[in-house]
C-alpha cells in the first residue's frame, strides 16, 4: 500500500507503545508519546495558526479542546478550511462502538467537539454505531450489541446535536444499498496483507474482523448516504475522533482517490487518560479506569479519591518543598479537559505545581466540575425519548443548506 498507510506502525513489538483501535498502552507502562505517534502514523501536528484560522472563519472563540491542544493532530484539516473559505460545505462523520451500557467521559470528548463543529460550521453530521464491530470483537450477541447501540444513541443525542442536520445509524440496521456498494468497492482495493499490516490481524482471527474495516471506511464517502447527498461524489468529509481510530482512516484515505472521492480529512484528539494514569486511555473494558456518564456524584467522588493517580508528594512537607509533579497528575489532566475557565486552570497548575495547593484541594475541585457536568448530561439524557431516537435514526433528507 502506498502513501499514508505505508507509514503505519502497529504495536507488534511489546517494547514500544501500542496504539490500535483496540489497545492503547505507553512504552514500558510509561506515558504515551504523542509526538512520536504523529511521526509513526504520518499525520500532521495541529498548530496554533490553524486554531487562529478556525476562529477567524467562524467568528467565535475556538473550543477549549482546540485552544488547549486536546485535538492535537490532523490530516488535511487545512484543506477543509480552505474549501470552506471558498464557500464549499463539508460533512462531519464520527462514531461509537457500543461495547458498554453507557459512555464514559473519554467518549464525550469527540462528541462534544463534534457538536461544536456542527454548530459553528452549520454542516450535516453522520454518526455510525458499529454494533457489528462490537459483536465481533467483544463476544456480544447480535441482539445485545443492537440494544447497546440504541442505549448509546441516547447518550449521543444528549450531547445536543441538531436533529435537522444529524443522521445516526446502526450498522446492523443501515448497511445495504448504496452503503454496501461502497463497502465492496473499498474491499476490492485492499489486500489481506495490507489489513494485516495496518491492524495486526493474525491467521487465527475470525474472518469477520478482516472484513470489518470497509464498514467503518464507507461513511467517509458521501454516496453512502443517498438520502442526504444524492449522487454527489465531491462533498468533503471531516472525521473527529481520538487518534486510536487513525488506522481505519489511513486505509480509507489510501483507497479514496482510486474510487474518485476526496480523501476524508481528520481531526484527532489525545486520549482522556485512565484514572490510573497516562499510559492508557480511559476504557469501557476496564470499569476501574473509567468514570461513566451514569455514575452518581458519590461514585465520582469515590473513584477520584481512590483511583485518580496523583502527582502530589508523599508527605505534606515534601509537597510544600517540591510541588506536585503535574506531568503525571491525573486530576490536573482531567481539569485541563473539562474546566472551562482558562484563568482558574492556569492558577491551579501554578499553585499546585509550586506546592501551595494540596492534592485534596485539586481533587475536590475536579469532583465538583465532573459531578456538575455529569448531572447536566444525566438530565439531558433523561429527556431523550424513544421517539427522538427513532427520529435521529430515520432515513431521511437532512438540512444541508444552512
Ligand atoms: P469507540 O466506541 O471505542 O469510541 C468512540 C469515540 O471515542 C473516542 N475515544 C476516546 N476519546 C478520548 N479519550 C478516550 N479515552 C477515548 N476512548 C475512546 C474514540 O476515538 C471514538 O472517536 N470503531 C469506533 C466507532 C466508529 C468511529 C467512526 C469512531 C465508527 N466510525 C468514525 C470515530 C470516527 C469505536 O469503537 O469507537
Ligand atoms: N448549499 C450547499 C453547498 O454549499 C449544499 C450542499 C450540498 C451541502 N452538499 C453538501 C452542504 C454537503 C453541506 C454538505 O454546496
Amino acid at each position: 500500500m502506498s502513501g499514508d498507510a505505508d507509514r503505519r506502525e502497529n504495536g507488534a513489538d511489546n517494547e514500544e507503545q501500542i496504539i490500535t483501535p483496540w489497545e492503547v498502552s505507553g512504552k514500558d507502562g510509561g506515558k504515551i508519546d504523542y509526538d512520536k505517534l504523529i511521526d509513526q502514523f504520518g499525520c500532521q501536528k495541529l498548530d496554533s495558526s490553524l486554531v487562529d484560522r478556525v476562529e477567524k472563519l467562524t467568528g467565535v472563540p475556538a473550543h477549549p479542546f482546540l485552544r488547549r491542544g486536546v485535538f492535537f493532530a490532523h490530516r488535511e484539516f487545512d484543506k477543509i478550511l480552505e474549501a470552506y473559505e471558498k464557500g464549499e460545505k463539508f460533512y462531519l462523520y464520527t462514531g461509537r462502538g457500543p461495547s458498554s451500557e453507557a459512555l464514559h467521559l473519554g467518549h464525550l470528548v469527540p462528541f462534544m467537539f463534534t457538536k461544536y463543529l456542527q454548530d459553528v460550521f452549520q454542516v450535516p453530521l453522520v454518526i455510525q454505531l458499529t454494533d457489528d464491530e462490537k459483536c465481533m470483537w467483544k463476544n456480544l450477541t447480535v441482539e445485545e450489541s443492537q440494544r447497546l447501540a440504541r442505549e448509546n444513541a441516547k447518550d449521543i443525542i444528549a450531547c445536543g446535536f441538531d436533529i435537522t442536520k444529524t443522521f445516526i445509524f446502526s450498522d446492523f440496521n443501515y448497511v445495504g444499498g448504496a452503503f454496501y456498494q461502497n463497502m465492496v468497492r473499498i474491499a476490492k482495493c485492499v489486500t489481506l496483507n495490507q489489513v494485516r499490516g495496518i491492524f495486526g490481524f493474525v491467521g487465527e482471527d475470525h474472518i469477520g474482523k478482516v472484513s470489518f474495516p470497509p464498514v467503518q471506511a464507507a461513511p467517509s464517502f458521501p454516496t453512502s448516504f443517498p438520502h442526504i447527498f444524492g449522487k454527489r461524489k465531491d462533498t468533503r468529509c471531516l472525521i473527529p475522533c481520538a487518534i486510536d481510530q487513525d488506522p481505519y482512516f489511513r486505509m480509507t484515505r489510501d483507497v479514496a482517490p482510486r474510487l474518485g472521492y476526496h480523501k476524508p480529512a481528520l481531526i484527532e484528539s489525545l486520549f482522556f487518560p485512565a484514572l490510573q494514569g497516562e499510559s492508557g486511555k480511559m476504557s469501557a473494558s476496564d470499569p476501574n479506569s473509567a468514570i461513566y456518564v451514569t455514575d452518581s456524584a458519590k461514585d465520582i467522588k469515590n473513584k477520584i479519591m481512590k483511583y485518580a493517580f496523583s502527582g502530589g508528594r508523599d508527605t505534606v512537607e515534601n509537597h510544600r518543598k517540591y510541588g506536585a509533579n503535574l506531568e503525571v497528575d491525573v486530576p490536573v489532566k482531567y481539569l485541563s479537559f473539562f474546566l472551562e475557565n482558562d484563568a482558574e486552570l492556569a492558577n491551579i497548575k501554578q499553585e499546585y505545581g509550586a506546592g501551595r495547593m494540596l492534592t485534596g484541594e485539586v481533587k475536590k475541585r475536579l469532583i465538583d466540575v465532573l459531578s456538575s457536568m455529569v448531572e447536566r448530561h444525566r438530565k439531558a439524557r433523561a429527556a431523550v425519548t424513544e421517539e427522538m431516537v427513532d427520529a435521529f435514526m430515520a432515513i431521511r433528507p437532512l438540512n444541508i443548506l444552512g
